[in-house]
């Protein structure tokens, strides 16, 4: 019969050195003494099963406490209190990395800048609007379908993200008004995010942001917004630029346009390749009207444009998702 008091004093003595214990449960010597029982005259056979499982038992006894003993020795070899090896080699530190702006924050001052000093007021447009400035104020016409046009999002009270900027065109006509009567002009921006219902793909937002300008004064003209506007792109693509328009249809300005610039080699254009920009026009006399401006005696001009895709085109970004993705991958190339 196989000696089994013999074969424990063994596995016990390795398991007490063992790295790692619990194989030592896999020794072929333990398999063995399971396949012996067979073999075994029946009247021996459950003396023998029985010592078989006891050595068991002991032996998983013994590896539990080898292993407790080895995680305390792994914890007390810590000395937290040690001074540090000042000749030995330097503690790994954590990353540290310095934020920088976000582009659209970077190219949104920018945008300011640049119409500031073309001496704009800059206003930050709102974030929560309603119908009268979304609609209302900008001559659209109950139930017109040009406001389908625009994917507005209601709120369940009523209020609209705004769509587009020109919901602070009625504010800034009103605010300016007394310096109108009072031989002035009303010269202002207005900038910020705007929200619309819109399939996304790689050129369509649901959240943007825009760009408005509005100008009135006794005389302004259609030529005087071609030169701010040729002269906006220019600055901001640090370069000449052709620049086109071609009629569009807003119901706040009359007549309506949209611009567009020829992309430049520099930026990866082909001759002939058009981008358009934003849409621009004199601002419609209801408009005015509204704001409490006589339209006989004075005209303006206003623009509103994605602020957006005029990041894309600076920086050939192939994709608008890309900008509010959060994606530290992108965020980098901007630091
Ligand atoms: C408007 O929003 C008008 N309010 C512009 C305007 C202002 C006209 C004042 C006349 C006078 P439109 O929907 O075309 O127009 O948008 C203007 C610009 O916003 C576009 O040229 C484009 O640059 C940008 N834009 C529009 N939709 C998106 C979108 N889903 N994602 C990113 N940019 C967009």
């Amino acid at each position: 019969m196989t000696d089994i008091s013999g074969l424990r004093a063994q596995l016990l003595e390795r398991i007490a050195s063992a790295e790692m214990p619990r194989e030592v449960l896999k020794a072929n010597e333990i398999k063995e003494l399971y396949a012996t029982i067979p073999s075994l005259p029946p009247s021996e056979r459950g003396a023998f099963g029985r010592a078989v499982n006891d050595l068991k038992t002991e032996l998983e006894t013994a590896i539990a406490l080898r292993e407790t003993a080895m995680e305390n020795a792994a914890i007390t070899s810590i000395d937290v209190t040690a001074p540090w090896d000042v000749n030995g080699a330097l503690p790994e530190l954590l990353p540290t990395e310095n934020g920088t702006q976000h582009p659209l924050t970077r190219e949104i001052e920018n945008v300011v800048d640049i119409f500031t000093r073309m001496g704009f007021e800059a206003i930050e447009s709102r974030q929560i609007d309603d119908d009268y400035h979304m609609f209302g104020t900008l001559n659209f016409p109950e139930n017109h379908p040009a406001r389908d046009g625009y994917d507005t999002f209601r709120t369940e009270e009523g209020f609209i993200p705004p769509a587009h900027t020109s919901t602070m065109q009625h504010r800034i006509l009103e605010r300016g008004k007394a310096q109108l009567e009072n031989g002035g002009q009303i010269a202002a921006i207005s900038y910020g995010r705007v929200f619309r219902n819109e399939d996304v793909d790689a050129t369509h937002e649901h959240t943007f942001y825009q760009c408005e300008g509005v100008f009135v004064s006794p005389n302004a003209t259609l030529g005087e917004m071609l030169g701010t506007l040729r002269s906006f792109f220019e600055v901001y693509y640090g370069q000449k630029l052709k620049t086109k328009t071609q009629p569009g249809y807003f119901p706040f300005v009359e007549p309506g346009l949209e611009f567009a610039i020829e992309r430049p080699a520099t930026l990866g254009g082909k001759p002939g390749e058009w981008l358009e920009m934003l849409g621009c026009g004199m601002i419609h006399p209801n408009v005015l009207r509204e704001a409490g401006i006589d339209p006989v005696k004075y005209r303006g001009f206003a623009w509103g444009g994605g602020i957006d895709r005029l990041i894309m085109l600076k920086y050939n970004i192939e994709d608008i998702r890309h900008l509010e993705s959060a994606k530290l991958q992108f965020l980098r190339k901007f630091a």
